[in-house]
Formats: structure tokens, sequence, C-alpha cells
């Protein structure tokens, strides 16, 4: 079907009273969830699916709870398995919903397994997919996240994406998809929960003073925590830094620790934490003197929060942040002998306040317009 078949097909569709499916399952998922459950479920019917992929209080119920949404329609309970179990088990149990329901189209986010399950599962049933989060590229065709978006992004109807560089990638790509510049979700979410977290706001454990100047750091990549002597020289290279460095670690980072033999909560300069809830997140982040990361959402929010970042990879999929100024890359084997540089080469930029310009993914509207081009594909 050509792109305007499609629109046609799917405005008709969802002129029908069908529902509309939005399916999520990860951490970063039930943020960008939220924001879409409502600017969506103010015009269609929708069924939420939840494919459990996480499972943990703080991965997952905490985000239901501090961000207010309401339970899904479907829990699919996958939890943790390899790729291709997991992947697989998600496509099963979708499915199962997807033709006992028969949605409109089904709405996915982002790049993990669970995007990647729900979305082969809808377009086998011949039910249009709609990609939030289209149109991002790494050169690392191998990274799990990388198949999982370019396999997406080619089997997507509708294409909804974050930048200017995603938008016009796609154009090229999937010129026979309809594809609509809406902006980064997450900066919606994030533009209405600041003002929520108080000024010095910090996790409970917090491990220094509260106005105690700090590193913020988050690390979980498979690329990286899966491998104990990358992990070892990334945790050294951290523990070098002056200031203290205060790591928020993910159950994939603990889990790696644990293998290693690594049992203590504090290592010289570097304290662990559990995984902290989103508004605890972002006052981190806001608060650090840097921020060292490996994950993609933290990359975007310390670049909207004016609080420069080092991130731990070889190539970034949200290059704009280091175009500004406001992201430096750091190889994962290079660590011992980059990290230190960088990490001071952003404290310098912190001392100025952050210059760079903060739309390069929209300006918080992203929800809305997905749902205003979804309005108007008829
Ligand atoms: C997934 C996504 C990644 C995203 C990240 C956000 C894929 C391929 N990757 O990575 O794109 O940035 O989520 O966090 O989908 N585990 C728990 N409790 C949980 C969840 C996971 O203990 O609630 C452990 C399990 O041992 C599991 C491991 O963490 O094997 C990894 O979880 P998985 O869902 O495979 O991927 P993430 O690393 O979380």
């Amino acid at each position: 079907m050509r792109s305007h078949e499609l629109g046609a097909a799917l405005a008709a569709r969802l002129a029908s009273g069908a529902p509309l499916a939005l399916c999520y399952g990860t951490r970063p998922q039930v943020v960008k969830a939220s924001r879409l459950v409502e600017a969506l479920g103010e015009r269609w019917e929708l069924l939420t699916v939840d494919t459990g992929q996480h499972y943990d209080y703080e991965l997952d119920a905490l985000l239901y709870e501090q961000l207010g949404v309401r339970p899904p329609r479907f829990c699919l309970e996958v939890g943790s398995d390899g790729h291709a179990a997991q992947t697989g088990a998600i496509m099963v149990r979708a499915a199962e919903v997807f033709a006992r329901h028969r949605p409109a189209a089904v709405v996915v986010i982002g790049d993990t397994n669970s995007t990647l399950g729900c979305a082969l599962a809808a377009v086998k049933l011949r039910v249009p997919v709609v990609h939030v989060e289209a149109g991002l590229r790494a050169s690392d065709v191998l990274m799990p996240e990388e198949i999982n978006r370019r396999a997406v992004d080619a089997v997507s109807s509708v294409l909804y994406t974050p930048s200017a560089a995603a938008t016009e990638r796609l154009s090229v790509e999937r010129a026979d998809a309809i594809v609509v510049e809406t902006g980064d979700v997450s900066r919606d979410v994030l533009l209405r929960s600041i003002a929520r977290v108080a000024p010095l706001a910090r996790p409970a454990g917090w491990p220094l003073g509260r106005d105690e100047p700090f590193i913020f750091s988050t690390l979980h990549r498979a690329e990286l925590v899966d491998d104990p002597e990358r992990l070892r020289r990334a945790l050294a290279a951290l523990g070098a830094i002056e200031l203290p460095v205060v790591l928020a670690a993910h159950p994939r980072t603990r889990e790696a620790l644990r293998r290693m033999g690594q049992s203590a909560s504090t290592w010289g300069n570097v304290h662990l934490l559990p995984p902290v809830g989103y508004l605890d997140a972002l006052g981190c982040i806001r608060d650090a003197a840097v921020v060292v990361t490996d994950s993609g959402g933290v990359q975007r929010e310390s670049y909207w929060l004016g609080t420069p970042c080092v991130t731990l990879r070889t190539e970034t999929e949200w290059h704009e942040t280091v175009q500004l100024g406001a992201n430096v890359l750091v190889a994962p084997g290079l660590v011992a002998e980059v990290l230190p540089g960088a990490v001071r080469e952003q404290l310098r930029r912190r001392l100025a306040p952050p210059s760079w310009d903060r739309d390069a993914y929209g300006t918080g509207d992203a929800a809305w317009k997905v749902r205003r081009a979804l309005e108007q594909l008829a």
C-alpha cells in the first residue's frame, strides 16, 4: 500500500470507533506512555498493553505511581529472558490481545524488545503500526536497540519522529510511509514534572550531604555492563573523579556487579543506589555538577535541564546534544584515558549558565502533535 492509501485506510479504521492500542513495557516507555495515554485517551478508546518486560518496583510500579498512569488494560507479564524468548513471548501474547480486540492501529514507542514484539504481532495481523520515536539510527547494526528500531521503522505505516534529522532520514528510507515530526514525548513529561521536584530533593538512602556537589551516573547498556572488564574500568575511572559519584544502578548492572563479586555499596568515591524513581532522577540530573551515563533518556534530560553530560558510548542517536555542546562522548574502551578530561571539560561548562538551544527535540507538545497527526490522517 502507498502512503495516501495507508492514510485513508487508517483514517477509516480510526473513524470506525475501533479502539487504539498503546504498547509499552520498560521504564522509559512508561514515562513516555504517561503523556500519550492522556493525549490519545481523550480522543479514542485506548487498549493499554504493558508487556511486563520491566517488572521490578523501581522500574515499573513506582513510575505508574509518580506519573499517575492508570493501570494497563492488559499485562502480558513476559519478564526477563533471552532476546528471542522475550520478543517471542511478547509477540504471542500481544497477538492474542490484538486478535481479540481488533484495534484500529497499534502505537509502539522507542526501540526495545517490547516495541519490536508488539509491532511484529500487529503487522502480521494486518493491523497498522504507528511508531513514536521513529527514525533514530546508530552505526552499530548489531546493537539490540538498533535491530529493533530498524525493524520497527520498516514495518510501520506511520512514523512520528523526535527531530529534523530523523524526519529527513525516514523521508528517504520510508518514502512509502507517513512521516511526521512531532518532537520527543519525553520532553512533554519532563516539563510537566520538573515543578514537582523540590529544591535539593534527593532519593532515599542518599549517601552525601543534600547540598554537597556530586556527579550523577546511570549505566545499563549490555555493551558496557555485560563485559566485566569494561565495567570494572568504567567504575575505576568514575572512582578517580575528584567529586563523589552517585551511581543509580539498573538491575542489569547490579546483577553484573554481583557476578563480579562486587557486593559493597561504595567503592572509593563511587556510591551505589538502587534504581531511582522518575522524579528523583530528574532532581539528581538537575542538581548534579555533571551527569555520566549510557542512557538515551538521561542524555536528553541532562540537555533539557542544563546539566552537562558525558556519555559512555562511541556514538549517540541523540547527536544534536553533542553538536550543541551539552554532551561529550567517551568510548567505553578508552574510559580510563578519556573520562577524567571529559568530566573536567563538562565541569567547566557547568560554571557558566547553560547556553545551548533546548528545542532540538521539539518544545514539549509532542503527545498532542501525535494525536493531531492521527486525527488529520483522513
Ligand atoms: C531495556 C531496553 C533498552 C532500554 C532499557 C531501559 C531492550 C533490548 N533493551 O534494556 O533499550 O534502554 O530497557 O531500562 O529492550 N531486570 C530485572 N528487573 C527488571 C527488568 C530487568 O532484574 O525489572 C534484569 C533482568 O535480569 C534482565 C536484565 O535486567 O535480564 C536486562 O533487562 P532487559 O529487559 O533484557 O533489558 P534492559 O537492559 O533493561
